[in-house]
């Protein structure tokens, strides 16, 4: 089994267990962050931004402080939230619209977060080092956010 595949299916589990019991977004966004720092190798940074009216609004993350808004459309983040589409960069000096919160971040991966097709939010993670995030990385983060979804009470978004 590809090394990948191990991790992102042992990190789903450690995640399911991790979030039973418990519904609430902060709470449950804050241990995803935080399991994802521990579990990945070479992150920099990664959170969450949940919508808020037209715009994304930083959440429970891991990493240095980061800008606090984002509006939809703008940088890797308001670009994966308007098109509800994941957004795979493995250099983003060649994303045009990156919004830089660490100099050090080289690659990023941006994942949305939908409950019911709807949009929640966004996973971000942020790599100082080009092309770290493959399509199997992709692919296990991806599972990661459905955990989370599944888990988790998104009423306020489906209201
Ligand atoms: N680089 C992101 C902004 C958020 S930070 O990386 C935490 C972007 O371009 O949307």
């Amino acid at each position: 089994m590809a090394a990948e595949l191990k991790l992102y299916r042992g990190l789903a589990r450690q995640l399911g267990a991790l979030l039973d019991g418990e519904r609430d977004c902060t709470a449950n966004a804050a241990n995803t962050s935080a399991l994802i720092q521990l579990g990945v190798s070479d992150l920099n940074w990664v959170g969450f931004y949940f919508l808020r009216g037209d715009g994304l609004v930083l959440g429970p993350f891991q990493g240095g402080p980061a800008c606090t808004r984002i509006p939809l459309g703008r940088g890797v983040c308001g670009t994966a939230a308007a098109r509800s589409e994941t957004v795979r960069v493995s250099d983003v000096h060649t994303f045009h619209g990156h919004i830089a919160c660490d100099a050090a971040s080289r690659a990023e991966l941006v994942i949305p977060v939908l409950a019911d097709g709807r949009l929640v939010g966004v996973l971000d993670l942020d790599s100082p080092v080009a092309g770290r995030f493959s399509e199997m990385d992709q692919q296990g983060l991806e599972t990661l956010v459905r955990v989370f979804v599944e888990a988790t009470d998104l009423s306020d978004w489906l209201a």
